[in-house]
């Protein structure tokens, strides 16, 4: 099971001490658990200070797919790498709505999942609006986001890149709603996604881990991690709060 915090523009420098100091607290209990914590690109240096020596991946909440250059703003693999990041989310569904990320989705998946020295993780973002789902066009939607995310990497070295993805379905409709999807509505989706990932990538489709993320909480995680296909969850607003996200993380084991 995955456990991964995904802070978005908030936290602090005490944030990061609170959340290490609360998981190493309870690390013997959460051995099962691989949890991440992303926080914002400034303060990944911070996080790296007080947690570097703890088993907690530190990920990132984007890439530049660029290497180097003319990119103001902007943070290339090579330089989040240099604060110790080893995973990042592709294709959060605030970066494709707010950013318009989509179309450089596959451009940065293909990014990190190319670059083996050192390994890097993608938690690849998919998820329907409201409107797709009450059209019940949420399996087009998230196979069309799919299909189009895998366009940049070669079936033929899916051996190589495979065992470092992770996909996170994310309803926009539950992400920071408070309205989380039914562990049913959620298991749905994600055995439609594993049936799509079997299809495409045969025995190595089977491996890849499913999180679900949208309003999940310490009520409602238990539940949700239940599901014979999620494999954990991609936690917002809850992993603000150190005490919750250890709860979810304990849900996990
Ligand atoms: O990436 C996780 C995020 O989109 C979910 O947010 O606040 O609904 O848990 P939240």
């Amino acid at each position: 099971m995955w456990v991964i915090a995904n802070w978005k523009m908030n936290g602090n420098r005490a944030l990061c001490e609170q959340l290490a100091e609360a998981l190493r607290s309870r690390q013997d209990d959460l051995q099962s658990v691989r949890i991440a914590v992303c926080p914002p690109a400034v303060l990944l240096p911070q996080w790296q200070q007080v947690a570097g020596y703890d088993d907690i991946v530190l990920g990132a909440q984007d890439v530049n797919e660029h290497g180097s250059g003319a990119h103001t703003g902007e943070h290339s693999l090579q330089l989040l790498n240099e604060t110790g990041v080893s995973l990042v989310l592709i294709g959060h569904s605030e970066r494709r709505s707010y950013y318009g990320d989509s179309p450089r989705v596959a451009a940065k998946l293909a990014t990190v999942l190319k670059q083996s020295a050192p390994a890097m993780t993608a938690v690849l973002c998919v998820g329907e609006s409201a409107a797709e789902r009450s059209a019940e066009t949420t399996f087009v939607v998230i196979e069309a986001q799919l299909t189009e995310a895998l366009s940049e990497l070669p079936l033929a070295t899916v051996e190589q890149w495979a065992s470092r993805l992770i996909i996170a379905y994310e309803p926009v409709w539950a992400i920071g709603t408070g309205v989380t999807a039914s562990p049913e509505q959620a298991q749905e989706v994600h055995q439609f996604i594993r049936s799509w990932l079997t299809a495409k990538l045969q025995a190595t489709g089977t491996k890849i881990p499913l999180l679900y993320g949208g309003s999940v909480n310490a009520e409602n995680a238990s539940a949700l991690f239940a599901e014979a296909d999620i494999d954990g969850g991609l936690i917002g607003g809850a992993s603000l709060d150190p005490q919750a996200f250890v709860d979810i993380c304990s849900a996990a084991t």
